[in-house]
């Protein structure tokens, strides 16, 4: 475990003590996709492995989805809200531009201590947030870091473009950092180190255009339909394969690990292909792969702490597990993590 020298002693490690997770009631399925645009359940579950996914009612935002993980997070560690540090809401679809999604949760959960910003790296939010927590705990100031991500892609995307809105979905996701304790240390528990990066020359290739002080919100652009989500899937599927594929088999490399090595390997969930193809040329198996892209879909922001709780769930992931962390997104962002699992 790498250690900072610190005033008169060492600073702790990072682990993750809690995980809530929510996703609206509401479910979109293929076969109701079919009825909106010219597509076909086989060609979804084919090309992407998405059977359906959740969608928010007309009253939900991402703050109430974030509010919602975040309280079942703290349940399951047993804390008030009051107790927290700060909160990182990372997300694409924010209530509003300003003031920031970490506000409104911060004041809904009565976070009275906190401060907290909002992180905008799409895909890979929720791992950059995971990064800054693990750091802010690691440097000794924060002793409890609530990471949320949270998107309501619904508001975003075109329901007639049949190439994004067969794709996504809604939810959200909370895991807290919080220090390791001596015997953690000892054993090598929590966070052990990060590969981001980002690729600005890829920005074009998914986007929302319009609504922020480039192109603010006109007739026009509402006529033009620039307030939903463009991409040219073909050049992010290439990219997201080769990135994840990359920047994970060099952070496994810096801590002498292969593929092998790891017990599981939660991806971004936004193709099905992207992630065997990915995990595939670390010479991982699938049972080492946690997908559940089947059920929610890209939830952007929210895929991380989801496909956390479904290896939980299905008894893959425990204490001392080697964890890999691995997204692409819009930006190009590429965040990887790896944790040695807490708890
Ligand atoms: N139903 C039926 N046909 C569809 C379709 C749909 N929902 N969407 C596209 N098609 C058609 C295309 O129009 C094209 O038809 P054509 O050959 O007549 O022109 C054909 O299917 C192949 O299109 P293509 O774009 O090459 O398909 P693809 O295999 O690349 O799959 C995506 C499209 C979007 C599923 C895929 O590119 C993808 O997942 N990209 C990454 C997206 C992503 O991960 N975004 C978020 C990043 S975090």
């Amino acid at each position: 475990m790498e250690r900072v020298a610190a005033l008169g002693g060492y600073l702790p490690g990072a682990k993750i003590t809690a995980l809530g997770c929510y996703v609206p009631p509401g479910v979109l399925t293929n076969h109701d996709l079919e009825k909106m645009v010219e597509t076909t359940d086989q060609w979804i579950l084919e090309r992407t492995g998405i059977a359906e996914r959740h969608i928010a009612p007309p009253e939900m935002a991402s703050s109430d989805m974030a509010v919602e993980a975040a309280k079942i997070a703290l349940a399951n560690r047993g804390i008030d809200a009051a107790e927290l540090d700060a909160i990182i809401v990372c997300t694409v679809t924010p209530d509003m531009l300003f003031p920031a999604t970490a506000c409104l949760v911060q004041n809904r959960l009565g976070a009275k201590k906190a401060w907290g910003f909002d992180l905008v790296a799409a895909c890979s939010g929720f791992i950059y947030g995971m990064t800054t927590a693990a750091h802010l705990v690691k440097a000794g100031t924060h002793k409890k870091v609530l990471v949320i991500g949270a998107d309501t892609m619904s508001r975003i995307i075109d329901y007639t473009d049949r190439g994004t809105c067969i794709l996504f979905g809604d939810g959200a996701g909370a895991m807290l950092v919080e220090p390791t304790d001596e015997a953690d240390d000892a054993a090598g528990i929590g966070f052990i180190g990060f590969n981001n990066e980002i690729d600005g020359s890829g920005g074009d290739y998914l986007k929302q255009p319009a609504g922020g002080s480039r192109m603010p919100a006109t007739a026009e652009t509402v006529a033009q339909r620039l307030h939903y989500v463009k991409q040219d899937g073909q050049n992010v599927f290439k990219y997201a394969v080769r990135k994840m594929y990359e920047n994970s088999r060099d952070l496994l490399e810096r801590y002498g690990y292969t593929g092998k090595d790891v017990k599981v390997m939660i991806a971004h969930q936004a193709n099905r292909r992207i992630i065997t193809a990915a995990s595939e040329r670390l010479g991982m198996t699938c049972d080492q792969v946690i997908i559940n892209i089947d059920r929610y879909g890209n939830t952007t922001a929210a895929t991380i702490p989801l496909a956390t709780r479904t290896a939980i769930e299905e008894g893959k992931l425990k204490k001392g597990d080697l964890a890999i962390f691995a997204a692409v997104g819009a930006g190009f962002t590429v965040g990887v993590n790896l944790w040695r699992w807490a708890y």
